[in-house]
C-alpha cells in the first residue's frame, strides 16, 4: 500500500502544533535504497544535460524504473511540461511510497524573458529591482513545474579573469549581501507553499570566487578572516532571508574540497548559523573529490561528501551506487541518513509537493510573457553604466543625424548572457532594432558589422570606415560574446580581442564621434580608442528588451542610473583588482605618485580606471562634504552622515549616494574603504537632496585576531561620494564606554 503523507501530516501538525513534520513515519517505512533516492538528482536523459559537461546516462527506460523504485529526489534542467509531468505520475502513483519529485533548473536572470544578467542587474543598485525580476522569472519557472532554482550565486568575484563574474553581484561584501537577500526573497516569495514560487539556493558554497589566477574550478587559499568577512557575509544574508538550500563549491579551500569539509558545511552553516535546508552537491562534486586527489574512489568520495554534510547528490550517481553499502558497514550512520531524508522530505513539503504534486505541471508550455516585458525593458535601462561623456556627447537627437552601428554586437546573438537555458520563442530586441525603432527617419541608420569577435572579417575594416565617413556618429557595439563568459570560461587577459581593437582604431581614426557600448560579463580593461572614445556605455548582457534599453538610454528617454559593481582596471595585470584592499606599509603618497619603495606598478597607476561604484546621469551632481550629526558615535549610540547633492544639470537624473568607512587603526589592517550604504536620489534640474545614512557600532566590526566579530573603539573616516575613487572624508571617534569588552589589541 502507498504512503498516504497528507494523513500523516495531518497527524503531526495536530499533536506537534507548530513543530515541523518529522516524517518519522514514512522515513521508518523507507528502504535504504529509497532513502538514497531521495538524495539523488539527475537531468533527465530524455533532455540530456544542458549547459553541462555530459556524463555516463542511463537509458531512457533504466530511468523510468528509478523513478519506480523511488532511487530519485527530482530532475535538474528539463526543458517542457511533459517529461516532468509523465515523471511526477509515475513518482506519485508507480513508486512504493509515491513520495513527490521535486524539479530543480537554473533560473538564474530570467526564465522566458532574460532579464539582465546578475552582475548587470547589479549594477542597478537597486536590490529591490532584482526581489522584482527574480519573482518574474520565478512566475514563468513555476508555471513550467521548476519549483527549485539553483539561484542565487552569491559568490563574492575580484578577479575578473574569473568567467563566472557575470553570475554574481560584483566584488564587494555590502552589495552582494543585498542583492542575495533580495533575489531569494524574489524566488521564494512570502511562502514557499505558493504554486509561483521556488527554493532559492545560495551557491557556491564557499569562495568559488577566489579561485586562484581568476581560473575556474582552482584551488582557493585564504585567510579564515577573509572567509568570513568577504565570501561568506552574501550566504548569510542568503539564508537570511530565508534562503533553504546551498550548493557547494567545486574548489577546495586550504586543501579541503567544499563536498569534503565538515567545517565549512556542519560547523559553520549548521552549527553556527542555524541552517535546516539542504546542502546540494553542485554537479560532479563528489564525484571530483577523486581528482582533488582526497578521494580514493567513488566509495571514498562518496563517504567523505556525505559525511561532511552534502545531502544530495547531483547528476554523478555516486550516493546511488554506494550510500547503501556505506550504511551497511557502519562507515556512514543510519541516523544520520535519516536526517538528510528528513531535510529533503521538510522541503518538498514546504513547497506544498505532498499535497499538490501535480501543480503547475498541468498546463500548457507557455514560451512568451508579455507582461514581463515592460520589467525586461526596465531592467536593462537600469542596469546600463555610462562610465564617459564628454562634450556631453549623449543623449543624441532622434532625428537629424546620420547614424553608424558598427561592430559585432550590432544585430542579432551575444544579446542573452551565458546561462540562459529557456528562452521563450520571441527573439530578443537587437541593437539595430532597437535603435532604428527610436529613430523619427529610420533609414538614417547604418549597420555595419566590421569585425568578428576574434576574428578580423574580410572587408569588414573597410566597410566600418565608409559607413563611419558617411555618418555623423558612430556607435561602437564592441566587447565579449556569450562563450567569453561564464562557468569554464576563465581568460588571462580581459582586454578587447585584437580584432576589435583594430576596428575601433579604425573607426576613430575617421574623426567621428564615437559612442562605445560595450557587451560584457565582467570587468574589462579598456585600451586605446575604446577608452579614449568620449562616451562609454558598459552594455553588459541585458537579456529580452537589450535594444531597446540601449536605445532608451542613448536618446535620453532615461538617464543612466546604472554605478559599476566591479571595479575597471587600467591593466589586465592588476587583477584581482578591488577598491576595499587593505592598505600597505608603503603606500603610494598622492602628491609623490612616482615615489620609488613604494607598492605601485612601474608601468601603471594602481587607481582603477573605472572605480567600483562609478557611473555617470544625464544630470550634473555635486556633492556638499559630508556633515556628521556629531564628532563622537557613543558605544550605544547613533551617528548621522549627511550629504547634500544638487543637479546643476538641464536634465533629470538618478544619483546613487555611497556611503564608506575606513577604521584609521585597528588591531588588523582594514580597508582603505569599504561601502556601508547608499541610496538613489531621483534629481530634476536645479533640484537638492539631503540624504543621511546611520551609523552604529555594529557597522564598524570586523573579524578579530581570534577569529571573532569584533567592534573597536577609535577614529573612523567617512565619505559619502559618488564612487569608491571619489570624495574627501570626514571624521569621527567611536568611544568606548568602559562596560564593555572589546577585541584584543
Ligand atoms: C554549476 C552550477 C549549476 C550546476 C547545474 C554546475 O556546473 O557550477 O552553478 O547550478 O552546474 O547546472
Amino acid at each position: 500500500m502507498r504512503f498516504k503523507p497528507l494523513a500523516t501530516l495531518a497527524l503531526v501538525a495536530a499533536s506537534a502544533a507548530a513543530a515541523p513534520p518529522s516524517f518519522d513515519t514514512l522515513i521508518a517505512r523507507m528502504t535504504v535504497e529509497e532513502k538514497v533516492g531521495q538524495l539523488s538528482l539527475f537531468a533527465p536523459v530524455s533532455a540530456g544535460t544542458v549547459g553541462n559537461p555530459a556524463t555516463r546516462q542511463p537509458s531512457a527506460a533504466e530511468q523510468r524504473d528509478d523513478l519506480r523504485a523511488g532511487r530519485i529526489t527530482g530532475f535538474f534542467n528539463g526543458q517542457g511540461l511533459a517529461i516532468k509531468r509523465e515523471a511526477q505520475r509515475i513518482a506519485v502513483n508507480e513508486s512504493r511510497l509515491g513520495i513527490p519529485l521535486l524539479f530543480a533548473a537554473d533560473v538564474i536572470h530570467g526564465f522566458r524573458t532574460v532579464f539582465p544578467v546578475p552582475l548587470a542587474e547589479a549594477a542597478s543598485w537597486d536590490p529591490a529591482l532584482a526581489e522584482r525580476t527574480a519573482r518574474a522569472a520565478a512566475v514563468e519557472a513555476t508555471a513550467d513545474g521548476f519549483r527549485w532554482t539553483f539561484a542565487p550565486m552569491v559568490d563574492i568575484a575580484r578577479d575578473a579573469r574569473w568567467g563566472r563574474s557575470v553570475e554574481g553581484s560584483g566584488e564587494d561584501v555590502f552589495l552582494g549581501r543585498q542583492f542575495a537577500a533580495a533575489r531569494v526573497r524574489g524566488f521564494q516569495g512570502t511562502d514557499l507553499a505558493h504554486a509561483d514560487t521556488m527554493l532559492a539556493t545560495a551557491k557556491h558554497f564557499a569562495a568559488y570566487g577566489a579561485a586562484e589566477g581568476g581560473l575556474d574550478y582552482n584551488t582557493v587559499d585564504l585567510s579564515e578572516r577573509q572567509l568570513r568577512e568577504v565570501y561568506l557575509p552574501p550566504f548569510q544574508a542568503a539564508l537570511g532571508a530565508g534562503g533553504a538550500a546551498v550548493m557547494t563549491s567545486f574548489n577546495d579551500i586550504a586543501g579541503v574540497p567544499s563536498n569534503a569539509n565538515p567545517w565549512l558545511l556542519d560547523t559553520v552553516l549548521r552549527g553556527e548559523w542555524g541552517f535546516d535546508g539542504v546542502v546540494v552537491s553542485d554537479y560532479t562534486a563528489d564525484e571530483e573529490l577523486i581528482a582533488h586527489g582526497v578521494a580514493a574512489d567513488a566509495r571514498d568520495a562518496t563517504r567523505l561528501s556525505f559525511l561532511a554534510g552534502t545531502d544530495i547528490s547531483m547528476q554523478s550517481g555516486l550516493y546511488r551506487d554506494h550510500l547503501p553499502a556505506l550504511v551497511a558497514s557502519g562507515e556512514v550512520p543510519m541516523v544520520r541518513l535519516d536526517d538528510a531524508v528528513r531535510r529533503v522530505l521538510r522541503i518538498k513539503q514546504r513547497l506544498g509537493l505532498f499535497d499538490a504534486p501535480m501543480r503547475g505541471l498541468d498546463g500548457a508550455d507557455r514560451t512568451d510573457w508579455p507582461e514581463h516585458r515592460a520589467l525586461a525593458r526596465e531592467a536593462a535601462q537600469r542596469s546600463i553604466v555610462m562610465l564617459k561623456n564628454d562634450g556631453a556627447l549623449l543623449p543624441l537627437p532622434k532625428a537629424g543625424q546620420r547614424i553608424a552601428l558598427i561592430g559585432p554586437f550590432a544585430g542579432a546573438g551575444d544579446l542573452l548572457g551565458p546561462w540562459t537555458l529557456f528562452p521563450g520563442a520571441r527573439p530578443p530586441v537587437t541593437l539595430e532594432d532597437g535603435v532604428r525603432a527610436a529613430l523619427t527617419d529610420p533609414s538614417r541608420l547604418t549597420v555595419v558589422r566590421g569585425s568578428g569577435i576574434d576574428t578580423p572579417l574580410r572587408g569588414g575594416l573597410s566597410a566600418a570606415v565608409a559607413a563611419a565617413r558617411a555618418a555623423d556618429v558612430v556607435l561602437l557595439a564592441v566587447g565579449e560574446g556569450e562563450a567569453m563568459s561564464g562557468e569554464a570560461r576563465s581568460r588571462t587577459d580581459i582586454s578587447l580581442p585584437a580584432a576589435q581593437q583594430a576596428l575601433a582604431e579604425a573607426v576613430a581614426a575617421t574623426g567621428k564621434p564615437v559612442v562605445v557600448l560595450l557587451r560584457n560579463g565582467r570587468a574589462l580593461a579598456l585600451k586605446g580608442a575604446v577608452r579614449d572614445a568620449p562616451a562609454l556605455l558598459v552594455t553588459w548582457f541585458l537579456g529580452s528588451e537589450t535594444g531597446h534599453a540601449v536605445a532608451d538610454v542613448l536618446f535620453g528617454d532615461t538617464s543612466p542610473s546604472g554605478r559599476l559593481p566591479v571595479s575597471f582596471p587600467r591593466e589586465p595585470g592588476q587583477v584581482p583588482y578591488y577598491y576595499a584592499h587593505p592598505p600597505t606599509g608603503r603606500p603610494v603618497p598622492a602628491s609623490q605618485p612616482d615615489s620609488f619603495y613604494k607598492a605601485r606598478y612601474l608601468d601603471s597607476p594602481n587607481e582603477a580606471l573605472y572605480p567600483f561604484g562609478h557611473g555617470l546621469g544625464y544630470g550634473d551632481v555635486h556633492y556638499g562634504p559630508p556633515v556628521l550629526s556629531h564628532t563622537r558615535l557613543p558605544w550605544n549610540g547613533t551617528l548621522r552622515v549627511t550629504a547634500r547633492v544638487t543637479n546643476r544639470g538641464t536634465r533629470d537624473t538618478t544619483e546613487v549616494v555611497q556611503l564608506y568607512v575606513r577604521d584609521r587603526v585597528a588591531s588588523v589592517t582594514r580597508p582603505v574603504r569599504e561601502l556601508k550604504g547608499f541610496r538613489q536620489v531621483h534629481l530634476p534640474p536645479g533640484a537638492s537632496e539631503s540624504v543621511t545614512f546611520t551609523l552604529t557600532r555594529h557597522d564598524l566590526g570586523f573579524v578579530g585576531r581570534d577569529g571573532r566579530p569584533t567592534v573597536e573603539p577609535g577614529d573612523f573616516d567617512v565619505w559619502t561620494a559618488p564612487s569608491a575613487g571619489e570624495g574627501a572624508p570626514a571624521s569621527f571617534l567611536l568611544e568606548l564606554s568602559t562596560q564593555h569588552h572589546v577585541g584584543q589589541r
